[in-house]
């Protein structure tokens, strides 16, 4: 039966697609794309402590994938519930600090489960993303809409055995290596597309693909860590995503949609690289200002937490028992003088920000 966008699409065909995606315009781009992505994972791979300085870039990756969705939330919601471990913050950024938390679920399960991205590894994310039990849609009903004007857009499959065969021919494909010789980035894109064409979830679809997306470059050893910062590039191009998911249905426009994903992954390669670059020269830049501004009292642990929570708080040194209370206040306040943190009130807390961090985190520049 030919596509038809109101009627459930069970007839979505298995990977790979017969098209040509092997050309000179595709492989061309590809080659500078590889280049990019390795010079990320050999940076990645020369850090001294990799968690602490790219912690921050998975909560703006987090950030950047939830607003592709309208779950949006300012910078100083996000970083502050970050530091408040969730017991206050916004529904938006808690369903943000959710996203982060099943990025690394989701990279533990894959550890533990031979290298391989299941379908229960992503009923996992996206329960760990929606904070529910959430599984595989059994009701029919799921259709995508245009936002403005209500129109159904896309009916995915409908049954909940159809769209396990489905998935399970997705898993057979992201886990054998064999199948196809494409090139792994070809596959992301191919395996994206798919994901997002069974939705196999009520909601959360969109996330979790993206997720799988880091996965997937890290299960390919192109990545150590799901690092890449791709929604950004998504989320300032999200119609022209939207459309391309839709032409890959409607026209079997393959070519147009890999080379969508092969220029997204190329730019926030570079973009992620030169924040890496940037966050690594401000750890160095701190740690001589923070030793010039505390003397003796220098702590390499306060250093490591101003990168892991830019919004730091009194409470939250004495609590993890870096320092008495006392003490803490000295530092933070020190450090406030000397224009290396600035402070915000909000309510009856204060905040001290590293700003200079904050700044690197927000800019667009490659
Ligand atoms: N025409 C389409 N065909 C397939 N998938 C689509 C189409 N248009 C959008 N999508 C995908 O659906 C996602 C939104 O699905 P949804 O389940 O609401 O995700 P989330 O809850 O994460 O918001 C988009 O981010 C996109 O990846
Ligand atoms: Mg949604």
């Amino acid at each position: 039966m030919p596509f038809n966008r109101n009627n459930p699409y069970n007839d979505l065909p298995p990977l790979p697609p017969k098209a040509d995606l092997e050309n000179a315009g595709i492989l061309k781009l590809l080659a500078s794309t590889s280049r990019n992505l390795g010079e990320l994972k050999g940076l990645c791979l020369s850090l001294p402590d990799p968690a602490l300085l790219i912690n921050t870039i998975y909560l703006q990756e987090s950030k950047d994938s939830s607003a592709i969705e309208n779950i949006v939330t300012t910078q100083d919601e996000l970083y502050r519930a970050a530091t408040e471990d969730d017991s206050i913050g916004t529904p938006e950024a808690k369903e943000v600090l959710n996203y982060r938390e099943a990025l690394f679920r989701g990279w533990k399960l894959m550890n533990e489960r031979q290298n391989l991205l299941l379908t229960s590894t992503m009923t996992e994310i996206v329960q760990v993303i929606k904070g529910n039990n959430a599984g595989i849609r059994n009701t029919p009903g799921t259709a995508l809409k245009n936002a403005m004007t209500g129109e159904v857009i896309y009916t995915p499959p409908e049954g909940e055995e159809v769209i396990r065969e489905k998935l399970t021919g997705l898993e057979q494909f992201i886990n054998d290596s064999d199948r196809s010789r494409l090139d792994p980035i070809i596959k992301m894109a191919l395996i994206h597309y798919q994901f997002e064409a069974i939705h196999p979830f009520a909601d959360g679809n969109g996330r979790t693909g993206r997720i799988l997306n880091g996965l997937y470059l890290v299960q390919q050893s192109l990545l150590l860590q799901p690092v890449l910062y791709l929604s950004s590039y998504i989320a300032q191009h999200k119609s022209i995503y939207y459309q391309l998911l839709r032409e890959v249905t409607e026209k079997e426009n393959w070519h147009d949609w890999v080379m969508f994903i092969l220029t997204a992954v190329n730019e926030t390669a570079q973009l992620t690289t030169a924040k890496i670059k940037a966050v690594l020269a401000l750890k160095t830049e701190l740690e001589m200002e923070l030793k010039h501004t505390l003397g003796s009292s220098y702590s390499y642990e306060l250093l490591k937490l101003m990168f892991e929570l830019p919004y730091l708080k009194i409470e939250l040194l004495a609590n993890r028992g870096m320092a008495h209370r006392q003490t803490a206040t000295t530092w933070l306040k020190k450090l406030a003088d000397a224009g290396i943190l600035v402070t915000q009130k909000k309510g009856r807390n204060t905040y001290y920000i590293n700003h200079k961090l904050m700044n690197i985190l927000t800019n667009n520049w490659v």
